[in-house]
């Protein structure tokens, strides 16, 4: 198939139509960049209602990471399915939990024996999280990084801080959270070398929120993304990320990553946590381990887990049958070939946006790690000035030319396709890419 094919103007009249119907019952809180309405997806090609065809480098947000219905995960769906669809595991029990519990186990880089707790989205991991942290540990407090995004439920949305919005309109948020500069080594205000500005920002920990705000010995967690995504696709350095074990070490916190946008072989590792070497205490996953069905994952030292008694904490529909069974499959095809393929096509998708950067003087940088690649584009390389318009007429102008993709932070444009990726789908993605690029900078976006 030729891909991407588009035969209709933008949206098509059946996408108008839904979207029409959208606008009347829906809630306006959703983010909709462009008019994609989905009426089939296979791999990393989604083809909308009025027939056109896209490549698919969004993902559904970071999240059908073996591609769109893969046989596999659809056939153990299919099965799971067709015994029982829920029974609870919080009050029951049944296979497909403790098998996805025991692969889980298997594969997290957490010391020692490591248990789950199952809940149904992102947000719910990190709020699973944040209470076993706070209980774990009796303290109260929690310190995140600014720029994170942890999800919108009030305990979560208390240590997001990406964009305002977020928040505006939602306070009190849950007290007891200090928020410090990320190590974002492209927007270095000091210009530093990674290794001293992940120094500087986890000075900034000791000399600032230690000294004047909360003592170490009450601050139950630290909680951060390897790679902050919805901030911007901002790749923390490995430095930091092994400072911040030892200073979380040295004072008794419990260090816990957030990798609902980054794990799950995303970046060519099973955690992007692995690429700095660093061992947490507890792991959020969520987006990419189910192939698209709902599931959310804390994974923590099961020492750390044990504190907890009967009734503490649990979900009704979290680790629901269907999603452990599509989680199973999805993790052994990520095994054998996916995450394999995410490291391979990822560099080399890298390469070809990077290489882009000579010609187009919107490139500020490109960075991530296996198919996490975010582009950030800004006014001018000296200044940084941050180019948000011309990212959000890229988008949008992608979308135009069969290309999906997402913005991430407020000037970057993120890639996060499916795994399945190929280098011939690579290529066309940088030559949308491209083309788009040009029609921006030619087409006084300003
Ligand atoms: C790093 C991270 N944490 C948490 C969340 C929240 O996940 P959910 O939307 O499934 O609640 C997201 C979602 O984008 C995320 O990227």
């Amino acid at each position: 198939m030729n891909v991407p094919h588009i035969k209709t103007e933008l949206p098509g009249p059946k996408a108008k139509a839904i979207i029409e119907r959208d606008r009347a019952v829906v809630s306006p809180s959703y983010t909709r960049g462009y008019p994609f309405v989905m009426q089939r997806g296979s791999g990393a090609v989604v083809e909308d209602v009025d027939g056109n065809v896209f490549l698919d480098c969004a993902a559904g947000i970071a999240v059908t990471s073996t591609g769109h219905s893969h046989p596999d995960v659809v056939a153990a769906i299919t099965e799971q399915a067709s015994r029982f669809l829920h029974m609870s595991g919080t009050d029951f029990y049944y296979e497909p939990q403790v098998k996805l519990a025991e692969e889980l186990a298997a594969v997290a880089p957490i010391d020692g024996a490591v248990r789950s707790f199952f809940g149904n989205s992102g947000t719910e991991a990190v709020e699973a999280c944040i209470k076993l942290s706070r209980y774990a540990t009796r303290r109260d407090n929690i310190i995140a990084f600014l720029g994170a995004f942890h999800g919108r439920t009030l305990g979560a949305l208390s240590l997001t801080a990406s964009k305002a919005i977020q928040r505006r309109g939602f306070g009190p948020m849950m007290p007891g959270v200090f928020h410090a500069p990320f190590a974002d080594c492209y927007r270095c205000r000091l210009g530093l070398k990674p290794a001293t500005c992940a120094a500087e920002c986890l000075d900034y920990i000791e000399d600032e929120i230690f000294l004047h705000l909360v003592s170490p010995d009450e601050v139950a967690a630290i909680v951060l993304e390897p790679i902050q995504g919805e901030g911007g696709y901002v790749v923390a350095p490995d430095q930091f990320l092994q400072r911040l074990r030892e200073l979380t070490s040295k004072y008794g916190i419990l260090m816990v990553v957030d990798e609902v946008q980054s794990g799950m072989g995303r970046t060519g590792r099973m955690f992007a946590i692995e690429h700095a070497g660093v061992r947490p205490d507890m792991i959020a996953i969520a987006k990419g381990v189910a192939s698209g069905m709902p599931l959310g994952v804390a994974l923590a030292r099961a020492d750390i887990m044990d504190t907890w008694p009967p009734g503490a904490h649990a979900s009704t529909f979290g680790g629901n049958p269907v999603s452990c069974a599509a989680a199973i499959a999805t993790m052994k095809l990520l095994k054998e070939r996916l995450m394999a393929n995410a490291a391979d096509v990822g560099a080399y998708l890298m390469s070809g946006l990077r290489a882009l950067g000579e010609k187009h003087a919107l490139i500020g940088d490109v960075r991530g790690r296996g198919l996490m690649i975010g582009v950030e584009l800004v006014r001018d390389r000296q200044t940084k000035e941050r180019a948000g318009r011309q990212r959000d007429a890229v988008v949008s102008k992608a979308f135009g030319r069969g290309l999906l993709v997402l913005g991430a932070g407020a000037n970057s444009i993120r890639l996060s396709p499916p795994l399945v990726l190929m280098r011939d789908q690579a290529d066309t993605a940088v030559s949308i890419v491209d083309e788009t690029l040009t029609e921006v900078e030619s087409g006084g976006v300003s």
